[in-house]
């Protein structure tokens, strides 16, 4: 038994700030590179947990949580209303999710979209209140924890801010959720936590991080799971033409091993398809699937959580949103492939 690293979607309206906060976490810049400045696909990222201990080491041995966890493996979707399907797509697939608000803006419809989702799959999440720096008159500190840089601020700041998560938890409540800024939190079972941010400057990330860390080792445990040696589970996020590839599945892989050469079965709009892989490319931990200035290095396997990109034959009808199966020998996974087709 191995335990994966858990999957954290990032939900939520466009332009609320999904892509700049995990560019801080990464310490990337994917966010200025998008064309129109829209995410227009799911993204995929592996923080593994020394980046993690990096980002916030100090303040986990405070809270006293055990690095059991190999890293969190984020998924990046587009806020803008016109890529629901992408959206439900990175919900289905969480074990996690952030659903982030612009604290100046608050709900907006795609705000209310994510959350019907949320409620669809029961997936337990964190609300990011974010861009606190452009609450008129914040004086930032780069890098500090959300607590440290509040305590900074004048009282009018102070009462300002927690104005806007008051409001905030006037909506998470018309939506059936009790809710508290996460340091007023009592049980974290019961109650959702709200963590204020900017994801500019990156004060707050050590506690949202911290609690992603501890919902994930309180509550998910089991669900992490896996067996390293069993046949891979996964979710095709994209299928595109690859320049000396031909066409290529990106998928995300949540369970399980997958290995180059292995029978795989995925499916095109009605039927399974199967077909043996060619190759497995697998970006660097800290890269951004989907950025095309990524480099993508050749494995032989790969062991869950991880996204890759698989080089087949016979992918060109795959849709997006496809299961993929590694195949064992007798197994019949066409009815299990339609079912879980359907649940997207
Ligand atoms: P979509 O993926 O298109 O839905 O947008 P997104 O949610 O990924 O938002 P994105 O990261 O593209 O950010 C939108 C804009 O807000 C960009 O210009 C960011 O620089 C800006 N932004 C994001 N977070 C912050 C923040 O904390 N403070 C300030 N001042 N600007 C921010
Ligand atoms: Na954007
Ligand atoms: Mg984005």
């Amino acid at each position: 038994m191995k335990i994966r690293s858990p999957i954290v979607s990032v939900l939520g309206h466009v332009d609320h700030g999904k892509t700049t906060l995990l560019d801080y976490i990464r310490g990337s810049t994917v966010a200025d590179r998008e064309a129109g400045g829209i995410t227009q696909h799911i993204g995929a990222t592996e923080i593994p947990i020394d980046t993690i201990n990096e980002i916030c080491g100090e303040f986990i041995s405070k809270l006293a949580i055990k690095d059991t966890i190999p890293g969190l493996f984020f998924v990046d979707t587009p806020g803008h209303a016109a890529f629901t399907s992408l959206r439900k797509r990175g919900g289905a697939l969480a074990d996690l999710a952030i659903l982030i608000v612009d604290i100046n803006e608050g709900f907006k419809p795609q705000t209310y979209e994510a959350i019907n989702i949320l409620k669809m799959y029961k997936t337990p999440f964190i609300v990011v209140a974010n861009k606190i720096d452009r609450l008129f008159g914040w004086e930032t500190h780069e890098g500090a924890s959300f607590m440290e840089s509040y305590n900074k601020q004048a009282p009018r700041i102070k009462s300002d801010l927690d104005l806007k998560i008051y409001e905030l938890m006037g909506k998470l409540h018309e939506e059936g959720f009790q809710s508290e800024r996460f340091d007023h939190v009592t049980d974290f079972a019961s109650q959702i936590s709200i963590v204020p941010i900017c994801a500019k400057s990156g004060e707050g990330v050590i506690e949202l991080i911290a609690l992603l860390l501890g919902l994930a080792q309180q509550y998910l445990t089991q669900q992490l799971e896996i067996s390293e040696d069993a046949p891979a589970k996964g979710t095709v996020l994209e299928v595109k033409e690859e320049v000396g590839l031909g066409i290529t599945v990106d998928s995300i892989i949540y369970d399980g091993v997958i290995r180059d050469g292995d029978e795989i079965a995925l499916m095109d709009a009605n039927n399974v398809v199967t077909t043996k892989i060619r190759s497995i490319l697998r970006p660097l931990p800290l890269e951004e699937m989907r950025d095309s200035k990524n480099k993508f290095k050749k494995v032989d396997e790969v062991v869950a959580a991880a996204g890759i990109k698989i080089a087949a034959p016979n992918l060109d009808d795959v849709v997006s949103g496809s299961p993929l199966r590694v195949l064992s020998d007798q197994e019949d996974v066409e009815a299990e492939l339609l079912k879980e087709l359907e649940d997207i």
